[in-house]
């Protein structure tokens, strides 16, 4: 009787040091996962919670996992696909990604992935719902628009390459958001993507915009803690800023 009230006190020790042993152990995981900087290409700050695909286990958040490949350093946007990372700012909470379809000094090159929205942890508007990039709209239109608004692609996109729809033979680009108003009888939207800081300088040429395309665009990123994006937070639920009148 004695001996085995001994066995299960000294079992319920190593039980309790098991439990302070890896409580310790989670704690010092989270120390860890912030103190990695990683390197790839011209990105020298890779650090927390971004981490890269074969960097330690312990560090940033996979969440944030992105990828080199020949020095470029790639991120997956949900919703969206593959973007090269040109930038990151920690402060800003900003990334400033290129389309991986794109290439410099080409015009006829076209981005591969439709516009971004707004999944976790990255977001095309900042916290207070404003757009951080222009978006840019790619149309097709069976007749000849004349309209401020529209900008024509030729010679950089020929129909041909561009359209999957035959006789919509003129193609164009819009710059900014759409409103119903803005969509011409027999046009249609082929193809979204977004730019950082468009200017109306850039009209009328496909070619500037092409190269502003280029420079890329950014997106708000989240962090691990910022669980309801846009939103308040108060005991791990979301509340939409309205009802707090901010
Ligand atoms: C790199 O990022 C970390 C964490 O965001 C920041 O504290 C540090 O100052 C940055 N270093 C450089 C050289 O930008
Ligand atoms: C980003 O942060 C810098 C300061 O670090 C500031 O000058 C700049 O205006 C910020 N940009 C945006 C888009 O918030
Ligand atoms: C320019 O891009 C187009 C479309 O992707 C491609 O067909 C063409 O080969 C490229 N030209 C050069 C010089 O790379
Ligand atoms: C386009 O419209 C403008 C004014 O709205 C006009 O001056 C111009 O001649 C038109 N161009 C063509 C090709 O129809
Ligand atoms: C598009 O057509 C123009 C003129 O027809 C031509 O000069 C140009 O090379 C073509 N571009 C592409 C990408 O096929
Ligand atoms: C966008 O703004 C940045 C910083 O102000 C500037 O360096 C860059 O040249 C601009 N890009 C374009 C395409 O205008």
């Amino acid at each position: 009787m004695g001996s085995r009230s001994l066995a299960l006190s000294r079992w319920v020790l190593i039980v309790a040091f098991l439990v302070v042993g890896l409580a310790g152990e989670t704690c010092n995981a989270k120390d860890e996962s912030t103190k990695c900087t990683s390197s790839c290409g011209n990105i020298h700050n890779i650090s927390y919670p971004f981490r890269l695909k074969h960097d330690p286990k312990h560090c940033g958040n996979v969440k944030y996992t992105l990828f080199c490949e020949n020095d470029n350093t790639l991120v997956d946007v949900p919703s969206s696909g593959r973007y090269y990372v040109q930038a990151i700012n920690y402060h800003n909470q900003t990334v400033r990604l290129v389309d991986p379809g794109l290439q410099s000094n080409n015009c006829s090159s076209m981005p591969r992935n439709f516009l971004p929205g707004l999944r976790f942890p990255y977001s095309i508007v900042n916290t207070r719902g404003s757009p951080l990039s222009t978006p840019i709209f790619y149309i097709m239109c069976s007749n000849p628009v004349n309209s401020s608004l529209y900008v024509e692609t030729a010679p950089c996109l020929n129909t041909s390459a561009t359209s999957l729809v035959q006789q919509k033979t003129y193609s164009y680009v819009k710059a900014g958001a759409m409103v119903v108003g803005d969509l011409n009888r027999g046009c249609s939207v082929e193809y979204a993507s977004a730019l950082l800081n468009y200017s109306k300088d850039y009209m009328p040429s496909y070619k500037s915009i092409h190269s502003a395309l280029m420079y890329g665009f950014e997106l708000r990123v989240y962090w691990p803690y910022e669980k309801c994006p846009g939103q308040w937070t108060s005991n791990s639920k979301c509340f939409p800023r309205t009802i707090l009148g901010t």
